[in-house]
């Protein structure tokens, strides 16, 4: 039985019902299991590692900052953060704008909504979303999602979040 079963809560599923494999390393495009499989990974691990696993120059990039420096508030400026703001903005091609980072997908659709929000206010700052989407698993960001299984444990109304009939 994987070890972290009893001690961890897992997103998306069953608790009862998760009993996945233990992943222990992986090379490229395939993850190694505890049993000693390899499998190949279908989804980037959820997304996350579209450059493949342990990639050997990703690798040495986050051993040279980790060596330098591995954290900086936001109260002090870092040549990393202002390197990558930089090539963000010419990447996207809006002059003049700003970056403004955060730690998820959720917390970034928060804060654009509150952005939104706050410069524009009703009803120009009007968000739209669309039914049968996913936006995250804060409480705005639940609201929202147009999918029900997360839509239905939240209150889109105490959210500021209207849901018109599909
Ligand atoms: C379209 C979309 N928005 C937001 C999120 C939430 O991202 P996070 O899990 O990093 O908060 C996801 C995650 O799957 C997503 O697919």
């Amino acid at each position: 039985m994987t070890a972290e079963r009893d001690t961890v809560l897992h997103s998306w599923c069953m608790q009862s019902a998760w009993n996945a494999p233990t992943v222990v390393g992986g090379a490229g495009a395939w993850l190694h299991l505890e049993d000693g499989r390899r499998v190949l990974d279908m989804s980037s691990l959820a997304e996350c590692s579209n450059l493949g696993h342990q990639h050997p120059r990703v690798v040495a990039a986050i051993r040279a900052q980790a060596e330098q420096l591995c954290f900086v508030t936001n109260a002090w400026g870092a040549k990393p953060r202002a390197d990558l703001a930089a090539r963000l903005l010419e990447l996207s091609g809006f002059e003049g704008g700003r970056v403004f980072f955060t730690l998820g997908g959720a917390d970034a659709n928060e804060h654009a909504v509150k952005i939104v929000r706050q410069a524009f206010g009703k009803p120009k700052g009007v968000v739209v979303a669309r039914d049968r989407s996913y936006h995250g698993s804060t409480h705005l960001a639940m609201a929202l999602s147009g999918d029900t299984r997360t839509r239905a444990m939240v209150d889109p109304d105490a959210m500021g979040v209207t849901v018109l009939p599909p």
